[in-house]
């Protein structure tokens, strides 16, 4: 018998293979200087990042968004979320305007529907499954409902006795929504979105969970956690929760329902009161955690088994209250340039390319003009260059010199070939460099979006109605969760001992 069940849940649970996990990455736009949506997806094109999660649904990000074969999560605002989950109009509404008129252009793959609900705006618990329940519908009404998604992000701090995993459950005075909720995402071949923030759970764990332990580091085989029940060995806070996400599921009879993660990442920058704030261990744990996604592991309860997870997040955002960490999550500047460079070789292309050791082909100084000339005309003709942008009136035709033109050409040869050393010779009249040689609204190919144009103008608003900044300030005060896991993490040790 119970043989069968294991088989019967294998089975299941195995329609979500791990050849499909993948890392995504989440778009705050708490940023005094928000780079503009064309910006925004050459960066993310740039650093071969296919997976978005948007806390809203921009109408110009979603446009800039179309045919870039990115993937895109939009989310319902929370403070949309009780019109919507009063109003099956409404839903349908918001669907037409959000979903419905921008794809399949742009790839919506799921829809969040409020950020964090029960725990940053319990007063909406009420109509969240509704919420869920009509935006459905109207997918269902326009056919997508396969396509596309949809669920709702919900805070780790829920689970509670986290530690061991095989005995968490959810928060019981929610169990009036959860249940509802596992039974519409079974229903309808959904999954779980879950936070996880394994900062948080150290920071206020006062020392009993082990920063390694939290920053996927190797722990010596005495000073891993042992779930007591199963004898299964964790070796981080990351896989611990999500076994606990299970359990907690499994504890209400749910028990083929995926999991994504939604949010998780590390600040590079804390003041004096959060002196793990560092570049080192944010860089330590989202290189980690990306690595450890992408390696196709799974958890050590679900061996194997996708956790697609997405990074918080792409920009530094400066607007955010709060202390300095809340500022101070990102990958990137607001003008692209990384805030650190991922240890990621050998673990395939998203966020591999880093963006300060970008090169370009140049025509070297001083070079005889006739060569250039010749080798101009060989990387528009058999070369096969775009050389239209070089043409009069198009954005690379000043300054109209030899130099400058061949330049162009080099460079997209160059980036044509793959950036292989020998594709930047042109009989020698050509060098690589370091240097962008984009100006003006001439961007060259390997160039990060710092579209020239815009640096000198006022960007067009976002108008975005942002939602993401309620998110943090009750995970910030919540220190359940890390009571709970800090005794449990004794309990264990007690058990090794
Ligand atoms: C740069 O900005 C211009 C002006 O809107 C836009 O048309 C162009 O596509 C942008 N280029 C890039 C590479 O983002
Ligand atoms: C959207 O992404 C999915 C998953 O990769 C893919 O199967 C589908 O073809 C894409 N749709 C469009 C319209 O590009
Ligand atoms: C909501 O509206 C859709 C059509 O958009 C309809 O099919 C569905 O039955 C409605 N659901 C409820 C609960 O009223
Ligand atoms: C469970 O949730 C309720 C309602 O939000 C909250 O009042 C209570 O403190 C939570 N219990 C624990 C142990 O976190
Ligand atoms: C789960 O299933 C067991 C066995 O069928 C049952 O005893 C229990 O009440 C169920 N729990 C919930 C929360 O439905
Ligand atoms: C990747 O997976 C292999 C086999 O499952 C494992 O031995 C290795 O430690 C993993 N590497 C990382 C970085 O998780
Ligand atoms: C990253 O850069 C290296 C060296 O320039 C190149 O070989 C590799 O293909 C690039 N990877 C991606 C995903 O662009
Ligand atoms: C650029 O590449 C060199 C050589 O691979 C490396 O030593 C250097 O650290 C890189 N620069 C940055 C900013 O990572
Ligand atoms: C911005 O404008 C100033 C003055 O017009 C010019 O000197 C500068 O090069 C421009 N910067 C960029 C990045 O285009
Ligand atoms: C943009 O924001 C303004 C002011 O907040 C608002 O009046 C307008 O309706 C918004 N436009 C769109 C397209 O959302």
């Amino acid at each position: 018998m119970a043989w069968h069940m294991i088989l019967l849940l294998l089975l299941a649970v195995s329609v979500v293979t791990a050849d499909e996990a993948f890392i995504g990455v989440n778009i705050g736009t708490d940023l005094s200087d928000m780079p503009h949506p064309t910006q925004v997806v050459a960066l993310l094109k740039a650093q071969q990042i296919r997976h978005v999660r948007l806390y809203n649904a921009d109408q110009a990000m979603l446009v800039a968004l179309a045919n870039s074969g990115i993937q895109v999560i939009v989310s319902v605002p929370n403070e949309e979320l009780l019109a919507i989950g009063q109003s099956n109009s409404t839903a349908a509404n918001w669907v037409y305007h959000n979903v419905v008129a921008h794809y399949p252009a742009t790839n919506i793959t799921a829809i969040c529907v409020g950020s964090e609900v029960l725990t940053a705006l319990p007063n909406a618990a009420k109509v969240l499954v509704n919420a869920l329940k009509f935006i459905h519908s109207a997918l269902v009404a326009s056919n997508l409902d396969r396509e596309i998604k949809v669920s709702t992000p919900i805070a780790s701090s829920i689970i509670l006795d986290s530690f061991p995993p095989s005995q968490a459950f959810f928060n019981r005075s929610w169990n009036p929504v959860l249940v509802p909720l596992l039974s519409f995402l079974q229903s309808t071949d959904s999954y779980l979105m879950l936070n996880i923030y394994p900062y948080y759970d150290y920071m206020q764990s006062n020392g009993v969970i082990p920063l390694d332990y939290a920053l996927f580091k190797p722990l010596p085989p005495n000073k891993e956690a042992v779930d007591s029940n199963t004898l299964v060995h964790y070796s981080n806070v990351f896989d611990a929760m999500v076994d606990a996400a299970y359990s907690a599921m499994a504890f209400l009879n749910y028990t083929n329902i995926p999991i994504t993660v939604t949010e998780s990442g590390w600040p590079s920058k804390g003041d004096p009161s959060e002196p793990d704030a560092t570049l080192d261990n944010a860089n330590s744990y989202n290189s980690n955690l990306i690595r450890h996604v992408l390696n196709k592991t799974g958890t050590p309860k679900h061996p194997g088994i996708a956790v697609s997870t997405y990074i918080y997040e792409l920009y530094n955002e400066d607007m955010k209250p709060g202390p300095v960490s809340e500022k101070n999550w990102g990958l990137f500047d607001a003008d692209g340039a990384p805030i650190y460079i991922l240890h990621l070789t050998g673990s395939g292309a998203v966020l591999a390319n880093d963006t300060t050791n970008q090169t370009y082909c140049t025509a070297k100084e001083g070079a005889d003009p006739k060569m250039l000339q010749a080798a101009l005309d060989w990387a528009c003709g058999p070369g096969k260059v775009d050389c239209s942008p070089l043409l009069q009136g198009k954005p690379c035709y000043e300054p109209d010199n030899i130099i400058a033109h061949s330049t162009y050409a080099f460079d997209t040869y160059y980036h044509q070939m793959g950036k292989s050393s020998d594709s930047c010779n042109f009989n020698g009249v050509a060098t690589i460099t370091t240097t962008d040689p984009s100006h003006g609204s001439c961007v060259f190919p390997g160039s990060l979006g710092k579209n020239g144009t815009f640096a000198n103008i006022t960007a067009p608003s976002m108008n975005s109605t942002l939602s993401d900044s309620s998110a943090y300030t009750l995970r910030l005060h919540d220190s359940t969760l890390s009571i709970v896991m800090a005794i449990g993490f004794l309990l264990w040790c007690a058990v090794l001992l």
